[in-house]
């Protein structure tokens, strides 16, 4: 039988300094002490990552960052490569977040050209892909997702794309309070699962995780869990409290 252990991760987006986010995975820590068979993340801020790894070092916790640039060193400016974030402790990297390709101008191009530094690196990726509320209704949410996982995964080996988390984030859900519905969750899921399955074949699309994110909360853990093909949630602004986090990875 397929078995994909769940992760639940927590992505920080911009918020909290060094000392706040090294206050939150203490408290989160002890809060999850108890718990088996599911893997947890959080995503600080960049800053943040160096002094978190401290406390959540062999831990149940991993530590994701939330971008990464493709090249290993350099002059550019403000990036940050993988060998670095694997200095600061990371295991994941968050890429192509709906508000990167929004405000900051990622494209499906430049999200696979961080895909394949990451996965050769070591670290894993989480692809996130999803449609806006407009795509949605001109009934175009398929096609948006396609081109998302063909152009993000484009030219990637079987062996890089063996670690990869796909995360289905449908833009109009996050940070609204609105997260779909567990029919429209499952839909796409089974779509995703199917598009890895004919480029990678079957043994692979049963072992990728993918994850739903957009409106988690511990109210709505369950019942996004119990569909056949969500393995786990990315998580935002429920992430930031210990408390309500805590609850959702007990979903
Ligand atoms: P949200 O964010 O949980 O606040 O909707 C999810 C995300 O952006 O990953």
């Amino acid at each position: 039988m397929e078995y994909r252990i769940p992760l639940i991760a927590g992505n920080w987006k911009m918020f909290k300094n060094c000392n706040e986010a090294v206050d939150a995975a203490t408290q989160l820590l002890d809060l999850v002490s108890d718990i088996e068979n599911v893997d947890i993340l959080i995503a600080p801020p960049f800053t943040s990552l160096a002094v978190v790894s401290e406390v959540v070092r062999n831990t149940r916790i991993d530590l994701g960052a939330q971008d990464i640039y493709w090249e290993k060193e350099g002059a550019f400016t403000g990036e940050i490569s993988a060998p670095m974030l694997i200095s600061a402790g990371c295991q994941y990297v968050i890429i192509g977040h709906s508000e990167r390709r929004q405000y900051f101008g990622e494209t499906n191009e430049t999200v696979n050209k961080k895909i394949k530094a990451t996965s050769s690196s070591g670290l894993i990726p989480i692809l996130c892909v999803g449609e806006t509320e407009a795509q949605r209704d001109e009934k175009k949410t398929f096609s948006v997702l396609d081109k998302q996982i063909e152009k993000g995964l484009e030219d990637l080996t079987f062996d890089e794309h063996h670690s990869l988390v796909i995360a289905y984030e449908p833009v109009w859900a996050i940070g609204t309070g609105k997260s779909a519905t567990p029919e429209q969750v499952q839909e796409v899921h089974a779509f995703l699962r199917d598009m890895i399955e004919k480029r990678f074949g079957n043994m692979l699309a049963k072992a990728t995780r993918i994850l739903y994110g957009g409106s988690v909360k511990p109210e709505n853990v369950s019942e996004l869990m119990a569909l056949p093909d969500v393995d786990g949630a990315l998580v935002g602004g429920a992430s930031l409290n210990p408390d309500s986090f805590s609850k959702i990875i007990h979903f």
